[in-house]
Formats: structure tokens, C-alpha cells, sequence
């Protein structure tokens, strides 16, 4: 098949299989390079968000609870309590900043004391895994949210200080004013060692892939048109320096061999083709001498 090819054509087909060939392992190696670069750029987004929220908690029940305590006589207020600080700093982050509208912190819980905290199904899942297995200290994946894919991580919370059960364990045990705002139906009958819920924060991580796709068929176009450009030059050169001086060379040596001896090569390089020019010249010219001196023989004998 491929002996009646031209050489044009066969140049092209072995370039474009090259380019073919190239690009798709390009594209399958850049994928991979691109989702795990997406993929480590969404988790360090999440993991800074998380360590920040327990910053805020740390600080919160490390310095804001303390004080507030012992300098007044305030027997309790929502704001030292470290998940109230924390939802409410992560709260007031997006309502300020619309580029985090999609991001979500919770610390979702089974039987919480504020309901706006309460799990929800697929919050569930989650906080029972860990009850599961209690070994378990992180969960991360991919969900789908309204938004679109969202990554997130969650911790299990854990009931690991005696001091926690003031307020959660029974509304007789707790302040009055913690019973007053919050009631006595949830929020207690906690358990020290008890995993109540989980500690969840989601990313959005629709427009970081969406962006990484976009640019992966961004450098496979220049890559394309690259090799496309090299495909095109090659057919250009081959053209221009072997197919139009060998095809001249071919026009000239069939007129010679049809007995037109004046037929002559046009001026060509001094490349290979050139000299190829050059060596049916000469043996055109000693073909003319002997035709000469075949006829000079031939001639007195009519
Ligand atoms: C002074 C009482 C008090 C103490 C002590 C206390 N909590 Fe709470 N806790 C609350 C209240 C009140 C809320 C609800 C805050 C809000 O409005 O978001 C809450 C909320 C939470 C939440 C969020 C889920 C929910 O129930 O709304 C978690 C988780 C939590 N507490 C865990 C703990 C842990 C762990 C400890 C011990 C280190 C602890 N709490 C100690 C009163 C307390």
C-alpha cells in the first residue's frame, strides 16, 4: 500500500502519527500531572481553613472563656464557647468575601445544643465511620454539592475532658442560663470518650479542576499547533529542495530519451539533488558525443 505513497505522503503520515501519538501521551501525562496539582492546591486550601477554625477554637477556650469568667460575673455567654467562635469567625468570612460562599464549616453533630449545628444525612454517615472505627482521625473526598464538586475533610469530634460534661451531660448539671437559651431537649447526654459528630469543612473544588482542565487543552493546542507548524515546514522543504528539482530532473531525462538532446537542467543547488543534476548532465553530454560519432560513422556509407 504504502509503495505507491508519494514522498510527501509519506512524510506527512509519519509526522502525523508522531503528532498523534505524541499529544495523546502529552495529554494522558499532563492529566495526571494537573490532577494531582489541583488536587494538592484544594487540600492545602481545606487544611489551612481547618487549622485556622481550630486556632480560633484554641483561642477562644484558651484565653476569651478564662477571662471572661473570672473577671465578670457572667455565668455564661455563646461566645466562649469555641464552636460558636468558630462558626461564627467562618460565618462572617464568607458574608464578607463572595469568593467563599462555597466554602462550608461545620461541626455537625448528632444531638447538638445549637440545632443549626445538627448533621445531616450525609453528615451521618460520616460521624458514624467514625464511631465505627475509632482508630479512623480524618476522612477526605469528593462530594457533590449545589454548587457543584466540593472537597472536604472531617475530624471526629470527641468528648476527651470531664469539663465538657458541664454543659452536656445533663440540663440539671449545666447553668441555668445554657438551659434557659438552648433548652433541655438536645445538647445533653454526652459521653466522656464519646464521639458526638464531626468536624467538617468543604472547599469548592468545581472551578480549581474546571481551571486546570482549561488549561490543559490550552497547552495541547500549542502543543498542536507546534507540531502542526513542523509538519507543514517539513512538506514545504521536502518540496522546494527533493519533489520539484527531482520532478525537473525527470521532465529533462525523458525528453533526452526521446531524442531531444537540447534539453537542459536548470540551474539547481549544490546539494545531493545538484549533483545528481550535474551527473545526468555530463552523461548527457556523452551520450550527444556518441550519437555525433555514430553518425559520422554511419553517414559516408550512404
Ligand atoms: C459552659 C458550657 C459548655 C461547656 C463547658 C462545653 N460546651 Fe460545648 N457547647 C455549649 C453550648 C451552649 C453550645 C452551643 C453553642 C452555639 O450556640 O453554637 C456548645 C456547642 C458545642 C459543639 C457544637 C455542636 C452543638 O452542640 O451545637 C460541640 C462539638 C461542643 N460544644 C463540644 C464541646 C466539648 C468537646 C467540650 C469540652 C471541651 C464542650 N463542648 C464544653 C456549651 C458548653
Amino acid at each position: 500500500m504504502f509503495k505507491h505513497w508519494k514522498l510527501r505522503q509519506k512524510f506527512t503520515a509519519i509526522l502525523l502519527s508522531i503528532l498523534i501519538l505524541g499529544l495523546s501521551v502529552i495529554a494522558i501525562a499532563m492529566g495526571f500531572i494537573l490532577k494531582a496539582d489541583t488536587e494538592n492546591q484544594i487540600t492545602s486550601q481545606a487544611l489551612i481553613l481547618m487549622e485556622t477554625m481550630n486556632s480560633v477554637r484554641e483561642y477562644t477556650s484558651s484565653q476569651v472563656k478564662p477571662e471572661l469568667i473570672e473577671r465578670s460575673n457572667i455565668e455564661f455567654l455563646p461566645e466562649i464557647i469555641p464552636a460558636y467562635s468558630a462558626r461564627e469567625v467562618f460565618e462572617t468570612l464568607r458574608k464578607n468575601n463572595p469568593e467563599y460562599r462555597d466554602f462550608f464549616y461545620k461541626e455537625a453533630t448528632l444531638n447538638p445544643s445549637n440545632l443549626r449545628d445538627r448533621a445531616n444525612q450525609f453528615e451521618k454517615v460520616i460521624i458514624e465511620k467514625f464511631i465505627q472505627n475509632p482508630d479512623l482521625t480524618q476522612i477526605t473526598d469528593f462530594r457533590s454539592g449545589a454548587g457543584g464538586q466540593l472537597f472536604f475533610i472531617a475530624r471526629p469530634i470527641q468528648i476527651t475532658k470531664e469539663s465538657c460534661l458541664q454543659c452536656h451531660s445533663t440540663p440539671e448539671k449545666a447553668p441555668p442560663s445554657v438551659v434557659e437559651r438552648y433548652g433541655t431537649k438536645n445538647g445533653f447526654g454526652w459521653q466522656l470518650g464519646e464521639i458526638v459528630g464531626a468536624q467538617i469543612i468543604s472547599v469548592p473544588a468545581q472551578k480549581v479542576m474546571s481551571q486546570a482542565r482549561q488549561s490543559l487543552v490550552v497547552i495541547m493546542a500549542i502543543i498542536a499547533m507546534v507540531f502542526i507548524s513542523v509538519i507543514l515546514l517539513v512538506n514545504y522543504l521536502l518540496n522546494h529542495n527533493v519533489v520539484r528539482p527531482l520532478k525537473q530532473i525527470v521532465k529533462v531525462a525523458e525528453e533526452v530519451s526521446i531524442g531531444n538532446l537540447d534539453a537542459d537542467f536548470e540551474q539547481l543547488n549544490e546539494d545531493e539533488i545538484g549533483s545528481l543534476a550535474e551527473a545526468f548532465r555530463r552523461m548527457k553530454v556523452s551520450l550527444a558525443m556518441a550519437m555525433n560519432r555514430l553518425s559520422r560513422i554511419n553517414r559516408p556509407e550512404r
